[in-house]
């Protein structure tokens, strides 16, 4: 596949430009987040006053976590998650980060003449919307598989085939930590691009392995640790299933499966000292 690194930067350049901005204030205070949230762990008392403005909702989903875990009884009903759950699928954070992943596939997929693009864990639909919109927008019509672990979520995504006729969208069960399965292999065209956002650290690393098997291009949205570094509410959020995704492991894969890749996003790693990137981009 004939991707030039440089020339894609270029043409990234402005909404890089824009991203970067973004994170670099909403990650500005990241040192006093962990540090509060090591406290939680510490049992020392901490006023929700002290958490930075950009944290609220998380900090009080990983305080009802350690609650939880601390009783012993763990609910996935429990109000305050549900509510910092519904208020992350809204919050400015993955509105941007949503709408950053879906120009980067669509002028990816225009780059290389994708086929077929594939989006994985894919929950409620709240990433599919956004993609819905954003090809709505550019008249793009390629043929959409959007897949998730658990078959009864893609029932959610029905009310957006309905909203956006005019996309040919599929949808199929596929669990990325394991190999894809032959209804998807038979359903695609390459080239085919994946995207996704905020499910591999639910999954495995290894799961960059399978879907190398089936696409030319990756556009990852997730929390990539670059540094190596943990901290408190790295701990806290594995109590969910929350898992750390090291570039020191996903370089080799990276390398192993693909001729190029960039973390979309260093520069406000690099600015703020921040442990983690948010978006991964991969092609063959
Ligand atoms: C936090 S939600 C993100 C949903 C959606 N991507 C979004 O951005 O709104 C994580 C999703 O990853 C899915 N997931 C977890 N493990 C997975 C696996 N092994 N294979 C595929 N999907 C998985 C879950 O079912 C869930 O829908």
């Amino acid at each position: 596949m004939k991707i030039a690194k440089n020339l894609l930067k270029q043409k990234l350049a402005d909404l890089e430009k824009h991203y970067v901005a973004f994170l670099c204030e909403q990650f500005a205070r990241w040192r006093e987040f962990a540090d509060i949230t090591q406290r939680l762990i510490d049992s020392a008392p901490v006023n929700e006053q002290e958490c930075p403005e950009s944290y609220l909702h998380e900090f009080r989903m990983l305080r009802e976590v350690l609650r939880m875990d601390a009783t012993g009884s763990f609910d996935w009903n429990n109000s305050v998650l549900r509510e910092s759950f519904a208020h992350f699928a809204i919050s400015p954070f993955y509105k941007i980060w949503g709408e950053t992943i879906a120009r980067i596939t669509l002028l990816l997929a225009e780059e290389a003449g994708v086929k077929t693009l594939i989006e994985i864990g894919a929950g409620r639909g709240h990433m599919t919307e956004i993609m819905l919109k954003n090809m709505a927008e550019s008249s793009c019509r390629l043929p959409l598989i959007v897949t998730d672990v658990a078959p009864a979520v893609l029932n959610e995504i029905e009310k957006h085939r309905l909203a956006y006729p005019a996309n040919p969208l599929r949808t199929m069960p596929w669990d990325i930590s394991q190999p894809p399965p032959q209804e998807l292999l038979e359903s695609i065209e390459r080239p085919c691009l994946i995207y996704e956002r905020a499910s591999i650290m639910y999954s495995n690393i290894s799961a960059l392995e399978n879907m190398a098997s089936v696409t030319d291009i990756v556009v990852l949205g997730d929390m990539f640790n670059y540094t190596g570094e943990l901290f408190a509410y790295d701990s806290i959020s594995e109590k969910i299933g929350g898992k750390p995704l090291f570039y020191s492991q996903i370089k080799p894969l990276m390398e192993k499966h693909f001729t190029g890749h960039f973390f979309f996003d260093l520069r406000a790693q690099e600015m703020l000292g921040y442990p983690s990137t948010t978006i991964l981009i991969g092609w063959k």
